[in-house]
């Protein structure tokens, strides 16, 4: 690939600015100086940039804490996405493992390794997902137990055994989940669960179809990864070696 790709795709600035630094002597590859930004390399030449060797990176992985308004797409021309929100990288090919709702909050991989990518969304694979779920109204034993048989939504969709936990009931003002000037308070349910399947907008429709409203959903694991605790919405970590072969290994 060209030097100035190379270098853009690892960070090190803009295409237009490396260039620059480029034709002025800054980079070496294979121990000597070059000055043509279209120079040929590959990812086992030796380059530095500024006296720093800048190593390839073929494939990059990233575990983001998606906030609530962003879009789970790689481009938009009006809205900001998942991606936009990984700024050390300026690399074209990244993408989002799968897509969390504009609303939904937490776990969500970013990465240009398609296969890997693939064999996690595979419906074959059942990678579990876990959420944490803040539902209206009181989920009760018999609910818990619909979602561990299989719910049938009304569009017919046979959904697989997820497990359903309570992990408490409290009040919500009207406030909180609409608009509404109403004082009156009511009950809500937050819960964990875990799916074996992705289909679209899953969980709320599981819990619509159990007669609740989804008011905040957030993924707090998919397979052996779970979300950084450290992770503000927005903020994003690379993953380490340990949680790419875990990755793999599905
Ligand atoms: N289920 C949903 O309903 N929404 C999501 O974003 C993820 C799972």
């Amino acid at each position: 690939m060209r030097l100035d790709k190379y270098l853009s795709d690892m960070g090190a600035g803009t295409r237009s600015e490396l260039k620059k630094d480029i034709k002025s002597g800054l980079v070496t590859v294979d121990g000597i100086t070059v000055r043509d930004p279209g120079t040929q390399v590959t990812p086992d030449s030796l380059i530095t940039y500024r006296g720093e060797a800048v190593g390839y990176e073929e494939y990059s992985y990233y575990m983001l804490n998606k906030p609530a308004g962003v879009i789970s797409a790689s481009e938009d021309l009006h809205e900001t996405t998942v991606v936009d929100l990984i700024t050390d990288q300026k690399r074209k090919d990244l993408f989002p493992v799968g897509r969390l709702d504009r609303d939904t909050e937490g776990l969500l991989i970013i990465t240009n390794d398609g296969e890997m990518a693939h064999r996690l969304l595979s419906p074959r694979h059942h990678v579990d997902k876990t959420y944490y779920a803040r539902v209206t109204g009181i989920v009760t034993a018999d609910t818990v137990e619909a979602f561990a048989s299989g719910l049938v939504l009304p569009d017919g969709l046979e959904c697989l055994p997820a497990d359903l936990k309570i992990l408490g009931i409290s009040n919500v003002s009207a406030e909180d989940i609409s608009n509404s000037d109403s004082l009156s308070s009511q009950k809500y349910t937050d819960t964990e669960v875990r799916i074996r399947e992705g289909k679209f907008h899953q969980i709320k429709r599981m819990f619509l179809a159990t007669g609740h409203e989804v008011i905040y959903l957030k993924r707090l694991s998919m397979g052996p990864l779970t979300l950084d605790p450290s992770l503000e919405p927005g903020e994003y970590r690379r993953l380490t070696s340990d949680e790419i072969k875990e990755l793999k290994s599905i």
